[in-house]
């Protein structure tokens, strides 16, 4: 590289073409170092590319550009914005593809509600605008925060950068005292052209779709970069309210635009779901001339009441889905089938595909699920792509729907090379070399190596680390494989010891200085205090998700009970094992996994060694403040008449109460209606107080 000039002698154009460059250089360095986990140049070098970047601003203060290194705070946006706790979660939608999903839906809802037949019920339906939600609050009029979605409990504060956006009002007149309007985030087809343009020619970022560019583009550390881009609203949805919007889905959409808020002009109202789906079919005429992504249409029921009464699943209302436009195709070829292993030890076959483009986002990879999809048959073992197999070499459609990972749709078999082999399965792992197995009715082969299978250790701490379980700083895909190479974690509970074992190990490691090992030390010890929801979800328990680790822990409060009701269920009965299957959102497949992931002595002894190092917090119960049955525990037996088993039993959850299938000591009421037997009878034996569905109606207003 040619010597630098004095930063006193740069001329003025010569400034700027440095900057320019070391905006991409440092970009480039970041985005290595803190979202790839993989640091290119060393913090030496990193400190001299910044420190010559200031240097040079400081002399050409109107040279400063809205990117410059010396404004962003080092890090990946969204380790840098403060989190913002959402006061109601931001949930996602269920989804519907066919028809049949939807007449499904209109069906489960008017069982739900017990609605006499021959009803029907009257929905919105509006585009599902591709890009990101944000909530934005108000409280008397003035705009006070803005957060992104996040895991929906937690999302980014971007309120700076939310003022910039022109569709969001910074006052309203007439609004309630608190109100939250929640809605998408998104770019046109055209501004999204003009920007990409734009940063083509300024050497920066070219992004892949609009979406990408909103969400790049609203997740900036310096708003002024935000204001730049052209960001626009439509509000769609609410969180808290101090009064409600209206008695309708429709009028509270009114009500917003009333406020100033951009509503989609495709909104309609449509009573039952044939009037629904010709709604569909007129949106997905519109759909290319719109001049912005949409995805697919959004059905909700209109009466908030009945809204209300319907509630929630773990993560979905159930008055609202999602009915999605069908998925983009292109045709290519399978270069390879490769295997690999995850955490759980499940054996997943991936296509290497040649690159193509689909909707806009080039395609190399696609999910081939098992073995016998690979074959051509479905899990029940029908022929599925009418029995055509999956071969190397094969020409294939791919498709995407919305985010997932792409699939493969179908083979052209006309184009299948001669002397082409169906593929054969492996019987050992190709990590580890352990046996194969696939369990009697399960289509998965999985890898029996355990902990033996480095493939599995790895994939077990990687998912410790991530984003959504403890959400280690400074650690990543990259760092753990790192570690795990050199013997140092083999384990979670390692990885809180790096510090005493190997600190000084460590700072010989290329790549590593000063600063980026005091960073993750610093993110470890941040992460020694750990939410109990994260601690379960980060165990990698199979089958037990997220969402599920969130309901689980706030069911039992605290890593003790939690831990002494697993290990009380471990025969797969009794009270304990009863109250974990009553977890609404836990199934009986999920409970045994549980169960049976602290019953192996391997696993406990490490789930000990690990909570050594923890502070792991209790979970608050649910806010059910006034409501007369939190924490009680409910049985319902015999027929309810006003209301479903399921309405009952949803509505006493929201309350914070737990609802149980038997009868014990523990039961606070038993709600018994007509038809009750045994049930009844234990409860009367045990002294307990039965409430006919009257007198429970009253208890809780
Ligand atoms: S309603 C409680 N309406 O879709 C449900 N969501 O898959 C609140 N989205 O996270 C969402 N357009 O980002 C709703 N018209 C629309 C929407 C919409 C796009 C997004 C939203 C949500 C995701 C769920």
């Amino acid at each position: 590289m040619a010597a630098k000039i004095p930063v006193e002698d740069l001329t003025q154009a010569q400034a700027k073409a440095e900057l320019a460059m070391l905006a991409r250089e440092i970009g480039a360095a970041n985005l290595a170092y803190h979202q790839a986990d993989d640091p290119e140049i060393s913090d030496a070098e990193y400190d001299r590319l910044k420190a010559r970047n200031s240097a040079i601003e400081a002399r050409f203060p109107d040279l400063v550009r809205s990117d410059s290194p010396s404004l962003q705070v080092g890090a990946a946006p969204s380790e840098d914005f403060s989190r913002i706790k959402h006061s109601i979660p931001m949930l996602s939608l269920a989804n519907g593809f066919e028809e049949e999903d939807i007449t499904d839906f209109d069906e489960r809802i008017r069982r739900f509600l017990n609605l006499p037949a021959g009803t029907s019920l009257t929905y919105t339906a509006e585009p599902k605008i591709d890009g990101l939600s944000l909530s934005i609050r108000y409280e008397n009029g003035k705009l006070v925060q803005a957060a992104t979605r996040g895991d929906g409990e937690t999302g980014e504060n971007v309120t700076a950068n939310a003022r910039t956006v022109d569709d969001i009002p910074a006052t309203l007149e007439g609004a309630p005292e608190i109100l939250e309007i929640r809605g998408e985030i998104y770019m046109s087809h055209e501004d999204f052209a003009g920007l990409n343009a734009r940063q083509e020619e300024a050497g920066a970022k070219v992004f892949a779709n609009p979406r990408n560019a909103a969400a790049g583009s609203l997740r900036q550390l310096d708003a002024s970069v935000t204001k730049s881009r052209p960001l626009r609203f439509f509000a769609y949805a609410w969180g808290e309210v101090s009064e409600p919007l209206a008695q309708t889905q429709s009028g509270a959409i009114e009500r917003m635009k009333e406020l100033g808020f951009q509503t989609n002009p495709l909104m309609k109202t449509c009573v039952g779901p044939d009037d629904l789906i010709s709604h569909y079919r007129t949106i997905e005429n519109e759909r290319a001339q719109l001049g912005y992504d949409i995805d697919g249409v959004v059905y909700k029921v209109d009466d908030l009441s009945l809204q209300s009464r319907l509630g929630f699943r773990s993560t979905t209302p159930r008055w609202a889905i999602a009915h999605k436009f069908s998925a983009e195709r292109a045709t290519t070829k399978i270069e390879a089938i490769e295997i690999q292993v995850g955490r759980t030890g499940a054996l997943a076959p991936v296509a290497r595909l040649t690159p193509v483009t689909v909707g806009g986002v080039v395609v190399s990879n696609a999910t081939l699920h098992n073995a016998d999809y690979i074959a051509g048959l479905d899990s029940k073992g029908n022929p599925i792509r009418d029995g055509r197999d999956i071969r190397v070499g094969d020409h294939v459609t791919v498709y995407r729907a919305g985010d997932v990972i792409p699939k493969i749709e179908d083979v052209d078999v006309t184009q299948r090379p001669a002397g082409s082999v169906p593929y054969e399965f492996p019987k050992t792992c190709p990590v580890c070399g352990s046996e194969v197995i696939r369990e009697e009715g399960e289509a998965v082969h999985y890898c029996t190596g355990g902990l033996v299978c480095s493939a599995q250790a790895v994939e077990k701490l990687k998912h410790f680390v991530s984003r959504n379980a403890l959400d280690i700083d400074g650690i990543g895909a990259k760092q753990v494989e790192s570690f795990y190479g050199l013997g140092w974690i083999s384990e979670p509970a390692d990885i809180f010891q790096l510090r005493e074992r190997y600190a000084d190990d460590l700072l010989k490691l290329d790549r590593w200085g000063e600063k980026s090992v005091e960073n993750l030390f610093r993110g470890i010890e941040e992460r020694r205090t750990i939410e109990l929801n994260r601690l379960i979800f980060g165990l990698g328990i199979r089958h037990t998700g997220e969402q599920a680790a969130r309901l689980i822990a706030r069911h039992y409060g605290s890593w003790t009970a939690f831990e002494t009701a697993m290990e009380a269920a471990r025969d797969h009965e009794g009270p304990e094992w009863e109250d974990l299957n009553a977890i609404d959102g836990v199934g009986p497949i999920m409970a045994a996994s549980l169960v049976d992931f602290f019953h192996d002595a391997g696993n406990r002894a490490a789930v000990t060694r690990l909570i050594e190092q923890l502070d792991v917090q209790d979970v608050a119960a649910p806010s059910t403040d006034g409501s007369p049955i939190a924490g009680k525990t409910v049985v319902f037996t015999g027929t309810l008449e006003r209301m479903t088993r399921a309405e009952a039993k949803a509505r006493a959850e929201t309350l914070g109460a737990k609802v149980s299938g038997s009868v014990s000591a523990k039961t606070d009421y038993v709600v018994a209606g007509p038809g009750a037997g045994s049930k009844e009878k234990k409860a009367r034996d045990l002294g307990l107080e039965v409430l006919s569905e009257e007198e429970w109606l009253n208890l809780i207003g």
